[in-house]
């Protein structure tokens, strides 16, 4: 009885704040519409704001254009819109967190952060409100969230874009096992790739990826792809699977690391060169060919989707030596198509090498 009337009083003194609350009241404290011609003040209070978007992911490249799908209706249709406010924010991995990519009030855009200058929305329909990213970055995968705000309702929706690409497992030349989280984060950065996600990893997986050292994946768990279960990979009985390892501690725990790559802007060659050379030579080499040594996950990209094919070993930028086979043939390494690896020879040995031209 007691909380009875306590609800009682609450109720009553909102009631003081908003007398005669209605549609009305609230439209015209969030939106003045002198300064805008679209606004039918809407009094009625039934009406349900709809927001749609696609539920099947997108799929892109890197250095490409996309338009994430998103439009709002109104159920039932009451003709014209009332004055909104759309926000695209990315969620965080987790679902937890967001952060803003675009909000837009009328006439007026504003984009944050690592998108600015690269995004606008897409309004070729009246109800659409989509929106573009240009020259798509590794970081740009990942969960958008399409938010409509009309002051009385706030729908949202979820786009899901992927980005095309590889995924390859990578070691320093100290070897197996030697970085942290945060080390691997770095290695893949300094090879122009981002560290692989779970979905990136598992569909790698899919397409026949075997790998029998634990990697770290973005999501802070150290897990590993095995397509031919054999007995020091987890077991000749255990199904085929990606193998996980669980979350690990990111400064103290030591793995391997997935990196992910996607199609490139430029190009990379093999050095068409008349001797053999020694690391640093490579280097000189490729920056006298108006071009740079190529990085492992620009190798790795130009093989996967140009088909880059060389049975001749070449340095790359880490100090790694590797090739890429599109075609498997005799002596050009095993039987399924790859980049080959000699590890990390002595900088003095002598190879060819694989620059990277951005165009
Ligand atoms: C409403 O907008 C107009 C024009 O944009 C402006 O002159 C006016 O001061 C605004 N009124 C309020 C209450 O914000
Ligand atoms: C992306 O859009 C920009 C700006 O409209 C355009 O210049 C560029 O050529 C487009 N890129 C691709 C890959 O279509």
């Amino acid at each position: 009885m007691q909380t009875g009337i306590a609800v009682f009083l609450v109720l009553v003194s909102t009631c003081h704040c908003l007398p005669f609350y209605n549609g009305f009241y609230y439209d015209h404290i969030l939106n003045n519409k002198s300064g805008n011609g679209n606004g039918d003040v809407i009094h009625f209070n039934g009406v349900k704001l709809v927001v749609n978007t696609p539920e099947d992911a997108l799929f892109a490249y890197r250095g490409g254009n996309i338009t994430l799908p998103c439009a709002y209706h109104y159920e039932p249709d009451i003709g014209s819109a009332r004055r909104l406010r759309i926000k695209w924010a990315k969620l965080h991995k987790d679902n937890t967190k967001e952060k803003d990519v675009l909000v837009a009030i009328g006439l007026r855009h504003r984009s944050f952060g690592e998108y600015k200058g690269r995004v606008y929305l897409h309004q070729n329909k009246p109800n659409e409100v989509s929106l573009v990213i240009n020259d798509l970055r590794l970081e740009d995968s990942g969960k958008y969230k399409c938010e409509v705000i009309d002051g009385l309702e706030d729908e949202s929706g979820i786009v899901e874009l992927e980005l095309r690409g590889v995924v390859y497992p990578y070691q320093p030349y100290q070897g197996r096992y030697q970085l942290n989280f945060h080390d691997g984060k770095k290695a893949c950065e300094a090879q122009d790739s981002m560290m692989a996600s779970f979905e990136q990893l598992f569909k790698a997986w899919e397409e026949g990826l075997d790998w029998c050292n634990a990697g770290w994946l973005i999501d802070g768990t150290a897990q590993y792809p095995i397509t031919l279960p054999r007995e020091p990979c987890g077991g000749k009985d255990i199904a085929p699977g990606v193998r996980n390892y669980g979350e690990r501690h990111k400064r103290l725990h030591k793995f391997d690391v997935f990196c992910f790559s996607s199609a490139l802007k430029g190009r990379v060659y093999y050095l068409e060169h008349p001797d053999k050379l020694t690391f640093q030579e490579a280097r000189d080499a490729c920056i006298q060919d108006g071009a740079q040594i190529a990085k492992v996950g620009q190798l790795y990209a130009a093989w996967k989707f140009v088909d880059l094919d060389r049975c001749d070993a070449g340095w790359l930028d880490d100090g790694s030596v590797r090739y890429p086979i599109a075609f498997p043939r005799l002596n050009c390494g095993p039987p399924e198509p790859g980049v080959r690896s000699f590890g990390f020879p002595g900088k003095d040995t002598k190879f060819g090498v694989f620059c990277y031209k951005m165009s």
